[in-house]
């Protein structure tokens, strides 16, 4: 697979491979890189009903918040193409339903809610037409989200890549690249744009325990798009802030408050912290559909629990003892004071708070 193009400055850049596709007509597919398997295998996943993929949302195959708005989107294309339903009624009724169930798979990300909530939206305000018909346009729509997604994923790549310098040093945290979005990256795309303009740039990630989507997944990225990129563990981050040069921290979002405060995996509060402690600027990158302005504070962002069995052994081998109590947050929130900047595609919100975001983004359905 060739993983290099030329671009605008006739420069070889990456070019990341698709995580998430469509295939075929009304009646199709949806493909995914099985993320669980990274970085190890390179296999790809076909999701051709609603139980596929919600087991594929809910076990990790596919991740990331922007990723999960599409295959959500995608899902309520599958979830209902058997339905035999005739008239409207019967139909949305069924498709409420597949909405719902998908709706259950994983509770944070917003961008879920966003991508169903807007597949709701259009099967309502086609209701005059026939159910066949709305079938095709509810595809059409969940492969706009996606060809959106690359665009404001290069948008947020573009607005964000000024605070990357030749020589800059970055630490990030989770996976926020083109493996979580139909791109490249939120995050990660702010590395990839100035890395594309010819700034050389290093990366510290961390691993990202439980699941280590920093060393699966963010590693096995910059590495194939020839990023320098260094892994660590993540209680070495205050020590990496201390005794090496480090510009910035720049990480993803998985659902932002009206005041600016930031659900993210686990861990990403604690960086914060760090950052502050060190002087180091702490950046978020996250697209319009990350903002849920229907909550004021971080508070009343629901963070999903995940089972034991995650923190208690790795690759299948034990490494607690039996029986063994386990708190496991999958995500915390920033306060909005420890963000420096969020970077989205509509321009870059500094020193975020509710009036500056609801300026930036204002409505985002
Ligand atoms: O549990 P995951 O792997 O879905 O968590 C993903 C993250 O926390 C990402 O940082 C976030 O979704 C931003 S992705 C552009």
């Amino acid at each position: 697979m060739n993983l290099f193009a030329v671009n605008k400055y006739l420069r070889e850049v990456y070019v990341p491979v698709p995580t998430i596709e469509w295939i075929g007509g009304v009646d199709g597919k949806i493909k995914i890189i099985d993320q669980t398997l990274l970085p190890n295998e390179l296999k790809y996943v076909y999701c051709d009903d609603r139980k596929s993929i919600y087991h594929a949302i809910k076990t990790l195959m596919v991740r990331g918040a922007p990723a999960i708005g599409i295959a959500g989107a995608m899902g309520a294309v599958v979830g209902i193409k058997d339905d035999k339903s005739e008239d409207f009624d019967s139909f949305f009724k069924e498709f409420k339903e597949v909405i719902a169930y998908l709706g259950s798979s994983r509770p944070t990300a917003v961008n879920l809610f966003w991508g169903l909530k807007r597949m709701e939206e259009t099967a309502q305000k086609n209701s005059q037409k026939p159910v066949s018909e709305i079938k095709e346009i509810l595809l059409n729509e969940a492969k706009t989200i996606l060809e959106e997604d690359k665009e404001i994923c290069r948008k947020i790549g573009e607005n964000g890549e000024a605070f990357l310098e030749e020589g800059s040093c970055v630490i990030t945290h989770c996976n926020a690249g083109g493996l979580a979005t139909g791109d490249f990256g939120t995050a990660l795309a702010v590395m990839f744009a100035a890395t594309n303009k010819g700034k050389k740039i290093s990366v510290y990630a961390d691993e990202t325990r439980p699941l280590l989507q920093g060393s699966r997944l963010t590693v096995w990225e910059l590495k194939n798009a020839g990023i320098d990129v260094t892994l660590i563990c993540d209680n070495m981050s205050a020590h990496t802030m201390k005794s090496k040069k480090i510009d910035c921290v720049i990480v993803g979002a998985d659902r932002i408050a009206a005041n600016g405060d930031a659900a993210n995996k686990i861990g990403t509060y604690g960086l914060s912290i760090i950052a502050k402690e060190h002087n180091v600027p702490f950046y978020v990158a996250a697209p319009a559909s990350t903002f849920d302005l229907s909550i004021t504070s971080g508070d009343e962002i629901p963070i999903e629990e995940r089972g034991s069995d995650e923190i208690t052994s790795i690759a299948g081998h034990k490494i607690a003892p039996d029986g063994i109590k386990v708190f496991n947050p999958a995500f915390d929130v920033t306060p909005a004071a420890n963000i420096k900047a969020i970077i989205t595609e509509r321009g870059v919100i500094h020193s975020p708070n509710m009036e500056k975001i609801k300026n930036v983004i204002g409505d985002n359905t």
